[in-house]
């Protein structure tokens, strides 16, 4: 089974999870574009959905899914998104596709996060995949230096990309993380920084991870 393959059957898996009137956090990237396909086969029975990103509102309402302002909800019930990096202890790291921050927030005010990933998402520790971090854009340079200092990495601009609050990304690469809350606070104390992308404090709760042996539920161990 291809990636592909793999992400579609996580994501279909997640229906599971919703029931009847619920209000669904919908995250973003390409594993939640097949969930938000299946999602349309719901329509009629959620109460109505809060997107983590611009594209994925847009992709939502084009399947006349109902999309609502977290604001005007008082949380969601299940948030499902997917992850650059996740380990057997459900934390992650995201932002790949830059929505780290909405994706945090809708992540908090949810009561049930499952995670939807393909096979190569699982690891021993995160790091290996570049860490964004969101930046207000005058603090880029300092940002920059201090990361530099806290975690020993190497961090790099990603060219070209502004964030839906108006905000730089900066990647950070050559980690080992191997004491994420820690470091997700840490990362969080340095002025200018706006969000980053370890969901350490806040992990997925559940794991569907697409393999080529089917789909595999990983709990968070309690
Ligand atoms: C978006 O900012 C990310 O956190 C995505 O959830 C993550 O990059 C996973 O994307 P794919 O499903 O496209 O692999």
């Amino acid at each position: 089974m291809d990636a592909n393959a793999q992400k579609k059957a996580a994501a279909e898996a997640a229906l599971q999870f919703i029931d009847d009137d619920m209000t669904v956090g919908v995250g973003t990237g390409s594993t939640v574009n097949f969930f938000i396909d299946a999602l349309a086969s719901k329509r009629a029975r959620v109460k109505t959905t809060v997107a983590s990103s611009e594209a994925s509102a847009q992709r939502l309402r084009a399947l006349r899914i109902p999309v609502s302002e977290l604001n005007d909800t008082d949380g969601c019930d299940v948030y499902v998104d997917g992850a650059d990096e996740v380990t057997e202890h459900l934390a992650m790291i995201k932002g790949g596709g830059a929505a780290l921050t909405r994706e945090k927030i809708v992540a908090a005010a949810s009561r049930r996060f499952v995670c939807i990933a393909d096979a190569s998402k699982l690891v021993g520790v995160l790091g290996r995949f570049p860490l964004p971090v969101e930046v207000i854009p005058m603090a880029r340079s300092f940002v920059a230096r201090q990361l530099v200092k806290l975690t020993g990495g190497v961090p790099e601009l990603r060219a070209g990309v502004t964030t839906d609050n108006g905000n730089l990304v900066i990647d950070v690469r050559g980690l080992s993380i191997l004491k994420p809350m820690e470091l997700e606070a840490d990362i969080g104390l340095i002025a200018g920084v706006v969000e980053n992308g370890i969901f350490a404090r806040r992990p997925a709760d559940v794991l569907l991870l697409g393999t080529d042996q089917g789909v595999r539920t990983i709990n968070r161990p309690k």
